[in-house]
């Protein structure tokens, strides 16, 4: 059994890189179809991977017989290809974020349920081995109870206007939206805690786009314990520390380049309170290969994926909420129990 790809936008830096690549090498996955906007640069990917290609997402849809349709275009087109795939009956996984904002993927969300096909969101850090140590540890009291964690996600971003992620209307917001929300939902699977409120601020430090070039936030776990995220597109890749912290009660776990952008690895310390530490480190593996891998095995299994539209959402929400209480000053609550 195995679940037959078409992909939406195989032509772009996650399409091509690492998405395609994921599912051809993906046990249980077969690649089908791609779709890129221009012909220059699609028929090579078809031709290369031996399936057929198109320019059109809705042309692929009616024409290739598929399971599933990943989603790699960009955010301000993502609703409008849910809803392509989802009408056709075919499963979904959407690159992050879902969409614009909290009521586009609302409407993802509710479009999938509603043609009864499951909706998978691409958090793919959750599929970095020294992330999932992490959330075996802290989840297994290695660290005692979770009080605070901190996340650093960022790189250089400068004008380009070429670039969809510095024009608002296409990204939806900057580092935060396709930086920080990667930190965000980190922190919460590591821990196995869920955000219900925040505080941030956002700021165009250096660079003038109508985005924001940096974003601090502090979010609020439900029960008490915060964290703090800090995303930038304004300072340079190679020396940001990229890293992830948790401190508990009885010990702090954190990691050393976990966060490299598209490939994976690093270090995990974990430290107790008699000062004892541990260290792990895990060979590269391919995160994309295995977040395709664990969708397929939940459809073929009739099971919820491990990442679903609802972690998309939530993870929108606290978008929506992050810029909210920038504009405002003001705390912003986020209750999962309303999602
Ligand atoms: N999870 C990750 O590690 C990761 C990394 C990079 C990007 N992303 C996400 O993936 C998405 C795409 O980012 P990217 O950097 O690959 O973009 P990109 O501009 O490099 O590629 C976009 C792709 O979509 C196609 N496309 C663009 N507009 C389209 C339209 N209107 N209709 C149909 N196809 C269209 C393009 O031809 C191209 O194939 C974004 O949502 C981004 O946040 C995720």
């Amino acid at each position: 059994m195995f679940i037959r790809w078409a992909v939406i936008g195989s032509t772009g830096m996650i399409g091509k890189k690492a998405v395609t690549d994921g599912i051809m090498k993906a046990n249980g996955c077969k690649l089908v179809a791609v779709q890129g906007l221009f012909e220059h640069e699609t028929a090579p990917l078809g031709e290369k991977w031996g399936v057929p290609w198109f320019t059109s997402p809705e042309d692929m849809l009616d024409k290739v017989d598929c399971d599933a349709v990943y989603i790699g275009s960009p955010q301000n087109v993502h609703l409008e290809h849910c809803k392509l795939a989802a009408k056709r009956g075919k499963h979904v996984f959407c690159e992050k974020p879902l969409g614009l904002n909290g009521s586009e993927v609302r409407e993802m969300v509710d479009v999938c349920k509603e043609n009864r096909i499951r909706l998978g969101t691409g958090f793919n850090l959750r599929f970095n081995s020294i992330h999932q140590k992490a959330r075996e540890l802290i989840t297994g009291g290695a660290i005692g109870k979770v009080v605070s964690a901190r996340c650093q996600y960022g790189q250089n971003y400068p004008p380009d206007p070429k670039a969809f992620r510095q024009v608002l209307e296409n990204a939806g917001g900057g580092s935060m939206v396709d930086m920080g929300n990667h930190a965000m939902d980190l922190v919460e699977f590591v821990t196995g805690k869920c955000f219900n409120g925040v505080m941030a601020v956002t700021h165009n430090v250096i660079y003038k786009y109508g985005v924001e070039d940096s974003c601090g936030a502090l979010l609020e776990f439900k029960g008490g314990g915060f964290a703090y995220i800090d995303t930038y597109y304004c300072v340079p890749l190679g020396i940001l520390r990229n890293d992830l912290e948790v401190n508990g009660s009885s010990g702090i776990l954190y990691t050393v380049d976990s966060l490299r952008g598209m490939t994976t690895g690093g270090k995990l310390v974990v430290i107790a309170a008699d000062n004892k530490k541990q260290e792990y480190e895990f060979d590269g593996v391919d995160m994309y290969r295995k977040e395709v891998e664990a969708f397929a095995s939940a459809v073929l299994a009739e099971k919820e994926p491990p990442c679903g539209g609802l972690d998309g959402l939530h993870s929108q929400r606290l978008l929506d909420a992050i810029y909210k209480s920038a504009k405002t000053g003001m705390k912003v609550e986020v209750p999962y129990e309303n999602i």
